[in-house]
């Protein structure tokens, strides 16, 4: 795990120049779009779905350049999508990763025009991602348009604030997840396989597969840290999905019960890989950090 650890890290310092380097300057003392851009994409992400889309790479052989534009639009996309959920309409978080939400270092208007910027920045970089022939950036473009619009993230997050106060069947609770939060997971194995030519119909279903597993523990896991975290270390308010009536697996399975079932997605995600060889490693560990991570 140590050295998936460092790997994590190299892959985390790689996207983090990137974004820097895909990123607008300010260059108005009055006008705060292009900050409150830089303030959310800067301030502290974990990096786990560049990271998903370079390990993804590597177990596929693929060049890491050609892995930087999908990285970077992912987490970009990611970074908008966390702006808009925690403005007063949505999930009315003061605190993110620690610091103010983008809606209080600046102002609601700011922050929803910072998230629709960094949407529109996203496939901007996909467009123009030299090194990628144009037939395959229509594909990723595609893939990432359905990950994160009406048939991926944001109906996740439609029927999330729909659900409010509501107790969900497991079976419902589950396509909330695969939507709001699989589908960007998701997103990040599969672009970088889009980028294999020629790859079969089966490693993509296998990936795919490992893919749903490990965006449902994904937010399994967020959701347990929601409730054992403290608000230091989440970097936001403790308990906050309990204090506003939030469908989670803590609140349908019990505390236990969403461990074990985060447990569960782990091994299925090991099972869609079995019959992969050793150069798949990184995507198995990388499901174990998954289950593991504590913030
Ligand atoms: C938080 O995502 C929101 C979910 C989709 C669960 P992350 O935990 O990846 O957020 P950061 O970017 O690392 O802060
Ligand atoms: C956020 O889920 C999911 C998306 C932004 C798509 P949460 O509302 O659970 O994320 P946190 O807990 O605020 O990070
Ligand atoms: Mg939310
Ligand atoms: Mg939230
Ligand atoms: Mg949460």
């Amino acid at each position: 795990m140590n050295s998936f650890l460092e790997r994590l890290q190299s892959y985390r310092e790689r996207v983090n120049h990137r974004l820097i380097e895909a990123l607008p300057n300010p260059y108005s003392e009055t006008i705060f779009l292009h900050a409150a851009m830089r303030y959310s994409l800067t301030a502290g992400g974990k990096r786990v779905r560049p990271a998903l889309v370079y390990a993804t790479g590597e177990a596929l052989a693929l060049d890491f350049p050609c892995l930087d534009s999908i990285a970077c639009a992912i987490e970009i996309i990611h970074t908008y999508s966390l702006i808009h959920d925690d403005l007063p309409a949505m999930d009315d978080d003061d605190l993110r990763r620690g610091q103010p939400t983008c809606h209080k270092k600046y102002d609601e208007a700011t922050a929803i025009l910072a998230g629709d910027a960094l949407q529109a920045l996203a496939f901007e970089i996909l467009c123009e991602s030299e090194g990628i022939p144009p037939q395959t950036r229509l594909h990723l473009i595609s893939a990432l348009a359905r990950a994160s619009g009406h048939a991926g993230m944001a109906y996740g997050q439609a029927i999330d604030l729909a659900c409010v106060g509501k107790t969900l069947e497991l079976a419902q609770l589950e396509h909330m997840h695969q939507h709001k939060t699989g589908a960007l997971i998701q997103a990040s194995v599969i672009m970088p396989a889009l980028c294999v030519p020629g790859i079969s119909t089966a490693l993509i279903e296998k990936l795919d597969t490992y893919a749903c597993a490990i965006g449902l523990a994904f937010q399994i896991v967020d959701d347990i840290l929601d409730i054992v975290s403290d608000t230091s270390t989440l970097g936001k308010q403790q308990g906050a999905d309990q204090a506003r009536d939030k469908p989670t697996y803590p609140a349908l399975l019990g505390l236990e019960g969403a461990q074990k079932h985060a447990l569960e997605m782990h091994e299925q995600a090991l099972a869609s890989l079995a019959e992969l060889p050793q150069q798949f490693d990184v995507l198995r560990e990388f499901s174990s950090y998954i289950i593991q991570r504590s913030y």
